[in-house]
C-alpha cells in the first residue's frame, strides 16, 4: 500500500484545466464560477428538530416560493389534474387547455373539503365529493346544487382561487404568493446548463416516493453534497469515480456541484488491485477491509492484515474475529442484488467493446461511452456533449428541487410529509431523453414504497436502488442524532 498523498487542493484551478482540455466546446454555463465563495458556518439545532422553526418556513419558504408541483407528463391530457400537497396545504394542478395549466386551492368554497385527494384523467367539472358544489376545469362556478338555500351567493364571484403557475422544461412550479417574481427570474440562469439536452425534450420514465423519517432539510441535503461518497457509497470510489473531490458553486436560487470523476485520488490510499465483481465483492478505501457476499446470504469481511468475521448484510456480526463493519458495504454486496437496467446494460456492452478506454484518459473513455449510448436515442445532440457533462453534475434550486446535469436521468425532490418536523417525502424521477425516432411511454403514475420498504422494491431504479439503501440508511439516525444533541450544552455551543 503507498502512502496517501497529502495534498491540498484547489478544485478552480484543477477544474478550469479540465475544461481547457476537454475533447467538445464547454459550454459557457461551465466555465462560469461562484460570485460568492462557499464555505463552512454554524447553525442550531433546531432547525431540523423544531415544530416552531417548521411552521416558521411554512409562512416564509413553502407560501412564498416558486416549488415544482408536478410534470407535465402527469397531466397530458386537457381535464387532467394531480393534486399537490406541500406542509399541510394543497392545491389543484390541473390542465385547462392544450398549452394551459391552472392550480387552484385543493379546497371547496363551501364546506373547505378537499376537491381531489387523487389524480384523475379528463375531467369536464370538479364536482365536490361532500355537496356537489360544481366548478368548470377553469375555475369558475358551474352549478350549486339548492341554490335557492343561498340567496346571497354571485356565482360569478365563486370561482376557485388561483395560485401562480409557472413552467419550466416541462415542470410545474406553482407559488402561492400572488406578488412574487416571475418564475424566470427565480430561475437565473440555471437553463443555460441544459441547452444540449433541455427538458423539454425529457419525459418521465419513472416517478418512485417514499416516506423518511427525517426532516425534509436532512433528506435534502443529503443529496447535494459528494462528501458523503468516501463513507456511505465506498464502492463508487473504487467502481471508477476515484474521487470526490467537488466543485461547489452557488448562483442565486440554485447551487450546483460537479464531482468529475476518474480523476486520480490525491486523497486516497491505493490499494492492491481486488478482482472486479463490483456487486459481490468490494473494498473499502479507507481501511482496506474486503467485503465479499457468501453463498448462503452472508458477507464476510477480511482485513489487510487477515483478521476476519462473518456478517448479516444489515452488519450484525455472525461469527469471527471482527465485530464492528461499515453496513453500507454489507448491504450492497450481501443485499438483495437488482437485475441490471437498459442503461446499465448498454454501458456495460459498450465497456466491452471499448477498444479506447485504454488509450486515453478513463475519464474521456466513460465521456465517450456515454455518448455511444445516447447516440441510439438522440443522435443530433449526442456528440456535441462535452465530456465535463458526463461528470456528477447535480443542482439544488431552492428550496428541494435537484435536477442532475445535462444528460443524466435523475430528478430529486424532498418536501414535508404534512406538518410533520420529522418526517419527509423523498421522489427520485427519472427524466429520460424522448428518443428523436421512437415511442417512449411516460410513467403513468408515482410508484410509492412504504416507510420501511428497501429501494429494491422499485427495481426501475436500477443500480441506484441500492445506493439510495446506503443514501437513505443514514438518515432516520441523523435525525435521532440530532434530537440526542438537544442538551444545553450542544445548543450553547458557539
Ligand atoms: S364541502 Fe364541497 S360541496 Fe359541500
Ligand atoms: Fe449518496
Amino acid at each position: 500500500m503507498a502512502e496517501a498523498k497529502a495534498t491540498v487542493r484547489t478544485m478552480d484551478s484543477s477544474y478550469h484545466k479540465l475544461l481547457d482540455e476537454d475533447t467538445r466546446p464547454v459550454p459557457e454555463s461551465y466555465r462560469r464560477d461562484s460570485p460568492i465563495e462557499p464555505g463552512p458556518t454554524r447553525i442550531t439545532i433546531d432547525r431540523y428538530t423544531s415544530q416552531e422553526f417548521f411552521d416558521q418556513e411554512v409562512e416564509k419558504v413553502w407560501k412564498r416560493v416558486w416549488q415544482v408541483a408536478c410534470h407535465e407528463d402527469d397531466l397530458p391530457g386537457v381535464g387532467d389534474y394531480v393534486p399537490y400537497d406541500i406542509a399541510g396545504m394543497s392545491f389543484l394542478v390541473v390542465r385547462t387547455g392544450e398549452n394551459e395549466i391552472k392550480a387552484y386551492y385543493n379546497a371547496c368554497l363551501h364546506r373547505g373539503r378537499k376537491l381531489r385527494e387523487n389524480r384523475g384523467k379528463a375531467a369536464t367539472e370538479l364536482r365536490c365529493p361532500f355537496h356537489a358544489w360544481t366548478w368548470n376545469i377553469d375555475g369558475s362556478l358551474r352549478q350549486v346544487p339548492c341554490q335557492w338555500d343561498y340567496p346571497g351567493l354571485e356565482p360569478e364571484k365563486e370561482s376557485l382561487p388561483e395560485v401562480k403557475v409557472g413552467r419550466w422544461g416541462r415542470f410545474v412550479f406553482i407559488n402561492p404568493d400572488p406578488d412574487c417574481e416571475p418564475l424566470e427570474d427565480f430561475l437565473g440562469d440555471l437553463p443555460s446548463h441544459f441547452e444540449l439536452l433541455p427538458y423539454e425534450r425529457r419525459y418521465k420514465e419513472a416517478h418512485v416516493a417514499k416516506v423518511i423519517r427525517c426532516n425534509w432539510k436532512v433528506a435534502s441535503e443529503a443529496f447535494m453534497e459528494s462528501y458523503h461518497v468516501i463513507a456511505t457509497h465506498p464502492q463508487i470510489l473504487l467502481g471508477g469515480a476515484h474521487d470526490v473531490d467537488t466543485k461547489y458553486d452557488v448562483f442565486g436560487n440554485y447551487s450546483r456541484a460537479i464531482r468529475c470523476g476518474a480523476l486520480e485520488s490525491q486523497g486516497l490510499p491505493e490499494w492492491d488491485p481486488l478482482p472486479a465483481d463490483g456487486k459481490r465483492r468490494v473494498r473499502h478505501p479507507l481501511n482496506g477491509w474486503v467485503y465479499e457476499a457468501t453463498d448462503d446470504g452472508l458477507v464476510r469481511v477480511t482485513t489487510p492484515k487477515g483478521q476476519t468475521g462473518l456478517f448479516t448484510p444489515n452488519a450484525e456480526p455472525v461469527e469471527g474475529e471482527l465485530g464492528d463493519v461499515n453496513p453500507h458495504l454489507c448491504d450492497w454486496v450481501g443485499g438483495l442484488q437488482l437485475p441490471q437496467s437498459d442503461f446499465e446494460k448498454a454501458m456495460a456492452e459498450r465497456a466491452a467493446k471499448d477498444d479506447r478506454k485504454n488509450q486515453t484518459h478513463p475519464r474521456v473513455a466513460y465521456a465517450q461511452m456515454q455518448r455511444e449510448v445516447l447516440r441510439s436515442v438522440v443522435p443530433s445532440v449526442a456528440d456535441k456533449i462535452a465530456d465535463i457533462e458526463f461528470s456528477s453534475v447535480f443542482f439544488t434550486l431552492f428550496p428541494n428541487f435537484h435536477p442532475w446535469g445535462s444528460f443524466n436521468r435523475i430528478v430529486y425532490r424532498f418536501r414535508p410529509n404534512g406538518r410533520k418536523v420529522d418526517e419527509c417525502i423523498m421522489e427520485c424521477m427519472y427524466l429520460a431523453p424522448i428518443p428523436e425516432d421512437g415511442e417512449y411511454t411516460p410513467a403513468s403514475k408515482i410508484h410509492w414504497l412504504g416507510v420501511d420498504d428497501d429501494w429494491t422494491d422499485a427495481p426501475e431504479l436500477g443500480m441506484l436502488a441500492k445506493v439510495f439503501n446506503q443514501d437513505v440508511r443514514n438518515l432516520p439516525y441523523v435525525q435521532e442524532g440530532l434530537h440526542a444533541m438537544l442538551l444545553d450544552e450542544w445548543i450553547e455551543r458557539p
